[in-house]
């Protein structure tokens, strides 16, 4: 490892490293988000997304309970479970990966793959309330590199996380959901107009400029 004039990390490749691996670990070292995620203890940078959608849509109160789909390794539950246990109030964060999430303070967690049959009776099980105030979904496959199968995977996840939705979000509540640019995805904004009163798409500042990766948030389903 090296620095050069403008104090970069350079990683040098080595023997049976691949060189994609050694490109994402040099992103790794020279990504500010990264640093001061690991500074201040967040599980990974994809919590300052969530901290910048609710900076502008102010969608965490005390006392709620949020599903978090997608959720490995921890980053955005981690953020959900200050803001809605601030005060006097506690509320609930449920985790959902198909991964398993190390314990986090004030997060239960549940490993199960979302395309699974009981996904739904499962995730009921755990909620405290029969519907949650707040779901979010930053699920992402696992990319394989063909441009259009990685973007209808991603898709058929999100439409999940709505199917998901239309059965556990309470009236009044919001969803987040991370989707990506690449065609097919004013079909999903046209269902979520229909359901929410208000429909927005945000590409924070700490998602990577290179990456197609935007959010949508709707505003007060409409049950
Ligand atoms: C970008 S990461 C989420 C990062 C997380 N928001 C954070 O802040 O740490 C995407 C996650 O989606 C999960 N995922 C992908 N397919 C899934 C599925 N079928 N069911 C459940 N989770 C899935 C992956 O395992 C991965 O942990």
């Amino acid at each position: 490892m090296t620095r050069d004039a403008n104090l970069k990390v350079r990683v040098k490749s080595a023997k049976g490293r691949k060189l994609s691996s050694t490109r994402w670990l040099e992103r790794q070292l020279n990504d500010p988000f990264v640093r001061e995620a690991n500074r201040l203890g967040f599980r990974s940078r994809a919590a300052f997304k969530i901290l910048e959608i609710h900076e502008k849509f102010n969608i965490f109160q005390p006392g709620q309970c949020v599903l978090d789909l997608g959720a490995a390794p921890g980053g955005w539950s981690q953020i959900a479970a200050k803001y809605v246990n601030s005060g006097q109030q506690l509320g609930q964060v449920l985790a959902v990966d198909i991964l398993p999430i190390d314990s986090l303070s004030q997060v239960e967690s549940l490993q199960l793959d979302i395309f699974q049959e009981d996904s739904l009776d499962l995730i009921r099980e755990k909620l405290v309330k029969p519907e949650a105030d707040i779901i979010l979904s930053d699920m992402a496959p696992s990319t394989t590199g063909h441009k259009s199968t990685d973007h209808l995977r991603i898709i058929a996840l999100l439409e999940n996380a709505l199917d998901v939705t239309e059965n556990l979000l309470s009236d009044g509540g919001i969803f987040v959901g991370k989707v990506f640019r690449g065609g097919t995805e004013n079909d999903i904004l046209n269902r979520m107009k229909i359901k929410f009163q208000i429909v927005k798409h945000i590409k924070p500042k700490s998602s990577r400029a290179n990456s197609t990766e935007l959010y949508v948030v709707g505003l007060n389903y409409k049950k």
